[in-house]
């Protein structure tokens, strides 16, 4: 398995981009067409038994899952755990309507809504164990009131990062160099800022340090300096186009030249990395003691983040030097479930290329003494 770098998501799914363009999913379904496809077809869940394995030993209680899709690992999850409901989350609202049919045969125990995972921690505020200043700030911030899993402990929550097969083959969503739409590469687009607008008005200092932070590296500039001249620009193949014309051939990697200024663009589009951290630290420490949080992530920049924040967690931000024992006073609030980040198997990623750059990292909320307030 080939480790994730920046720029590998798209390229992962060419295999399916072929397929499809022959006119077959590679299970040999029909196309993807709007939500008529089948629901199995939204998006295959990556390292699925995987998930469904390290919840295994969660309490009964209710699971968030803060990037539900087209509902795959969410399914999975309600169908092995007769003890768990759920609540998915999507700032998408093609996304929203997949995952409430997908998961109507749970009846109440799903319950999906549409909403940035970044209000997580404040819709589960007191479900979880000891309080933190986070979860009282979240308590302050949100009314409670969820239509699922009444009284229970939050004992789990999901996020699977980044975006889903359904909404890189939609061309008119343009989140892809791989077909011509609008430069648009909204998941919410009830959201005013399109990848049209940051290509068309940010200035070339602040463009080229987006690809800089994204891994064009030496050419970030350059190619910042062709976006500003060759304004203005609005679809997909425009930019694929010029990014193509201005990548000299010695300087080229492997996947289209594309793949890491699209990525970046959709990361700034939908603010995905500013989010993250904050959301993640806030929901470990909402969980209730042996409720347990997974990511998955896809590129380098994400995983970094995840890593340093359950990391976090996990040692309780102890300052001391590593080796020798903790005399700073920190107490960890969650336990690492691997050392290092889980990856995919190589049959799945034989089966499922989008699987190749992902990485899971998983903790379980610790029982912390009453009155803890080292949770963030
Ligand atoms: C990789 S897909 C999830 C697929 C899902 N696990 C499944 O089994 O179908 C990621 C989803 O997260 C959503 N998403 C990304 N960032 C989000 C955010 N900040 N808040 C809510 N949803 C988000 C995207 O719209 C997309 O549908």
């Amino acid at each position: 398995v080939r480790s994730p770098s920046v720029g590998a998501v798209e390229d992962s799914y060419s295999a399916h981009f072929h397929l499809s363009r022959l006119g077959r999913q590679p299970d040999g379904a029909l196309p993807i067409e709007g939500l008529r496809m089948s629901q199995a077809n939204y998006h295959e869940p990556v390292m699925v038994s995987e998930v469904v394995e390290l919840f295994g030993p969660t309490p009964p209680g209710l699971v968030v899952d803060a990037t539900v899709g087209g509902g795959g690992h969410a399914a999975a999850l309600l169908a092995s755990y007769p003890h768990l409901q759920l609540l998915g989350l999507d700032q998408d609202d093609e996304a929203v309507a997949a995952a409430t049919t997908r998961l109507g045969v749970f009846g109440p125990r799903a319950v999906v809504r549409r909403d940035r995972f970044d209000r997580l921690p404040g819709l589960v505020a007191g479900r979880g164990g000891p309080a933190g200043p986070a979860a009282r700030h979240a308590r302050q911030s949100e009314p409670a009131g969820l239509p699922v899993g009444e009284g229970l402990p939050l004992v789990g929550a999901l996020f699977d990062l980044g975006m889903s097969s359904y909404q890189l083959d939609r061309p008119e969503r343009g989140f892809s160099y791989r077909f011509d739409g609008p430069l648009d590469m909204r998941m919410d687009r009830r959201q005013a800022t399109t990848a049209a607008d940051i290509v068309n008005a940010w200035s070339e200092e602040r463009l080229a340090a987006l690809l800089a932070a994204y891994g064009e590296g030496r050419l970030a500039r350059s190619l910042a300096r062709a976006m500003v001249r060759a304004r203005p620009l609005r679809t997909t193949t425009q930019l694929a186009d010029l990014v193509e014309r201005s990548i000299p051939a010695r300087a080229r990697r492997r996947g289209h030249p594309a793949a890491r200024v699209f990525q970046a663009l959709r990361i700034a589009v939908n603010s995905e990395l500013e989010v993250l951290g904050p959301t993640l630290a806030a929901t470990v420490a909402a969980l209730a003691p042996g409720g347990r949080c997974l990511v998955l992530s896809y590129h380098s920049g994400e995983d970094r983040l995840v890593k340093e924040v359950l990391g976090q967690a996990a040692t309780g931000g102890c300052t001391c030097p590593p080796g020798l024992p903790c005399v700073c006073g920190a107490r960890p609030w969650a336990r690492l479930l691997s050392r290092g980040a889980r990856l995919p198997t190589a049959e799945e990623v034989a089966r499922n290329p989008r699987a190749s750059a992902a990485r899971l990292r998983a903790v379980e909320r610790l029982d912390a003494p009453a009155g803890n307030e080292g949770a963030p």
